[in-house]
């Protein structure tokens, strides 16, 4: 998969949004990159996809560096999917039905699959009513669950998903936490960013953490949260179950549930509904 070497990123001479940054995406299956605003998130995905072009360092995808010209774009963006930030950059066309058909259409699928692939991602995004909307009269949250039904329509080999959630309600949350989840099962690399420390908590195996384009701390997720330090240096938020952990002198939980366990097993029996 993707293997980043030294990569620079400059957007003018006077800052470094990406200061020699070195990752390797076989280090988990779900991955987690976190970070302030500003951190450098949204342009390290931009370098991945070829959008953006590194000032120095190297990019490699299946151990061959990133090529520019339009074929080698289209086969990339053929296996590797991205949900931007922001869904306006992601939406080209005025219907929904369109927008979703249109990356379908690119790589040749019949118009009897693009219908079947459509409506399997609407109903997984909790999306179905969208299907003859025009775009515009979605809500933002509406919006980015349409972005993220294009990606799961595509069945891309590896996603990457820039803030999935930020403004979307529990149900939707809940919702895209559980795609993530199948589309893990199924064996496809995800790469998140999230200011959401308890969703990268709770779905990461691997965790980086970027502070000021530079990558501050790395490691499996347990090994990365529960230095307080460091997170507190890239100016980020313990998740809850760390602080319970830490607060508390209670064990490290990876799941709300494990603790409710942990409690009704060792204090107070059943636990309530
Ligand atoms: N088009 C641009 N031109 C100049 N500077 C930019 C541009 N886009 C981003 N930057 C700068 O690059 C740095 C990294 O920005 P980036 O958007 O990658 O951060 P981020 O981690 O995605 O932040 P957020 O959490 O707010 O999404 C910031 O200092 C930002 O101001
Ligand atoms: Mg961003």
């Amino acid at each position: 998969m993707f293997k980043i070497k030294n990569l620079t990123y400059q957007y003018d001479k006077k800052r470094k949004a990406l200061d020699n940054i070195n990752m390797d995406f076989d280090s988990g299956e779900i991955i987690g990159i976190i970070g302030s605003n500003g951190s450098g998130k949204s342009t390290l995905f931009n370098n991945l996809m070829g959008i953006l072009k590194p000032t120095s360092g190297e990019i490699l995808y299946k151990c061959n560096k990133l090529k520019y010209d339009k074929k080698s774009l289209y086969n990339l963006r053929k296996e590797v999917g991205i949900v931007f930030q922001d869904p306006e950059k992601q939406i080209f066309y005025s219907m929904v039905y369109d927008d979703l058909a249109f990356a379908l259409r690119n790589i040749g699928t019949d118009e009897k699959t693009i219908k079947e692939k459509i409506n399997k991602a609407l109903n997984a995004v909790n999306g179905e009513d969208f299907i003859d909307r025009p775009v515009h009269s979605l809500s933002f949250g509406q919006k980015k669950r349409v972005a993220i039904a294009s990606v799961i329509a595509m069945e891309n080999k590896i996603i990457l998903l820039d803030e999935p959630t930020a403004g979307l309600d529990p149900e939707s949350t809940r919702a895209i936490v559980n795609i993530i989840k199948s589309m893990n099962k199924k064996r496809i690399k995800i790469v998140i960013t999230s200011h959401d420390m308890n969703l990268i908590y709770g779905i990461c195996d691997y965790v980086y953490v970027l502070n000021q384009g530079k990558i501050l701390s790395e490691g499996s997720t347990e090994d990365v949260f529960v230095n307080y330090e460091v997170i507190n240096e890239a100016g980020l938020e313990l998740p809850w179950l760390v602080k319970v952990n830490k607060k508390m002198s209670l064990p490290l939980f990876r799941k709300e549930e494990d603790l409710y366990n942990y409690w009704s097993k060792n204090f107070h029996g059943n636990l309530k509904k």
